[in-house]
């Protein structure tokens, strides 16, 4: 074993908590270690936040500027549950990372696509972006008006944005993937970036590789080991999100039969995708 590939949190001081949504609170962080400065930080990775005496779960990285990294977190269940009720401004909690792989820049006309918390990686993402002078459309779904976050920050830098609620509280009525013809029809897109919901993904791909537009994804897959050790994050036996993702392209994830079908649950057995 490659001892070299083993990573260990390492201490940082929550600098600063925004609350996006009932459900949803941004970490931004800085390091415990002075002078410590974070490396391969790049739009699409992940880190592992370690809570002491709790658990140790993954999130994308949702932003990072002068050395202050910072994690969207969902409300979903005992880790993120503790860290919205219980951390504050100054704790001491353990980062270890980045971790994977991020996404590859490329393309002229962007089409964003995010649903629930894969705005996370795509508002860092968006912020690489528009340095760049790049056309971006984004286009965000939502459930309802409680889960409605990053708005202000997708209509402000992006050149065009729409929005879908499955209810009708904002934007158009429906899910996102419904204004995928309707989008490029009007538009030129030539790359899509995609976070959110395995079944929302799925449709997105099916556009993607019926329309030949260059398409990365953003996968979510149990994560144990986080190095590539343990294959509890593995697709079809073969993609490791820990390491070979968590973003794949269109022609990758297309060969990969357990994408919106199977999943290994934190025992390894697989179950299939609701
Ligand atoms: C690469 C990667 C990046 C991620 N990035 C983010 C991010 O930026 N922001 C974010 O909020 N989350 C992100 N997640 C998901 C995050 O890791 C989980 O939400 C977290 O592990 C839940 O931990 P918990 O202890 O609160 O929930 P648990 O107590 O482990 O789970 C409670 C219940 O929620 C269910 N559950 C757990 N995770 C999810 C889920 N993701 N969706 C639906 N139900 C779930 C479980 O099956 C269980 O029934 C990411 C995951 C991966 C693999
Ligand atoms: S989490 Fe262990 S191999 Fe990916």
């Amino acid at each position: 074993m490659n001892l070299s590939k083993i990573k260990i949190p390492k201490p940082v001081i929550i600098k600063e908590i925004e609350k996006n949504s009932p459900y949803v609170k941004t970490f931004t962080l800085q390091s415990y270690i002075k002078g410590h400065k974070f490396e391969n930080v790049a739009p699409g990775k992940f880190c592992n936040i370690w809570i002491p005496n709790l658990d140790m779960k993954p999130f994308s990285i949702s932003d990072f500027e002068n050395n202050l990294i910072s994690f969207t977190v969902k409300k979903i269940g005992k880790t993120t549950t503790y860290m919205h009720e219980k951390l504050k401004k100054g704790d001491k909690i353990g980062l270890m990372g980045p971790l994977g792989k991020g996404f590859n820049i490329q393309g002229k006309n962007i089409l964003l696509i995010g649903g629930g918390f894969g705005l996370a990686p795509l508002r860092y993402l968006l912020n690489e972006l528009i340095k760049k002078k790049l056309n971006i459309i984004s286009l965000l779904g939502f459930k309802s008006e409680p889960d409605i976050f990053f708005l202000e920050i997708f209509e402000k830098k992006s050149n065009n944005l729409h929005i879908t609620t499955e209810d009708g509280c904002m934007g158009e009525q429906g899910r996102c993937t419904d204004q995928l013809d309707y989008i490029f029809e009007e538009n030129k897109i030539d790359q899509i970036y995609c976070c959110g919901p395995e079944p929302m993904m799925v449709k997105v791909l099916a556009f993607a590789i019926e329309h030949n537009i260059n398409a990365q994804f953003s996968l979510e897959r149990y994560i144990g080991c986080g190095i590539g050790l343990c294959g509890k994050c593995a697709l079809n036996g073969k993609f490791r999100v820990c390491i070979d993702g968590p973003v794949i392209n269109s022609l990758n994830l297309k060969e990969l039969s357990d994408f919106g079908e199977f999943k290994l649950t934190k025992n390894g057995s697989k179950i299939k995708i609701e």
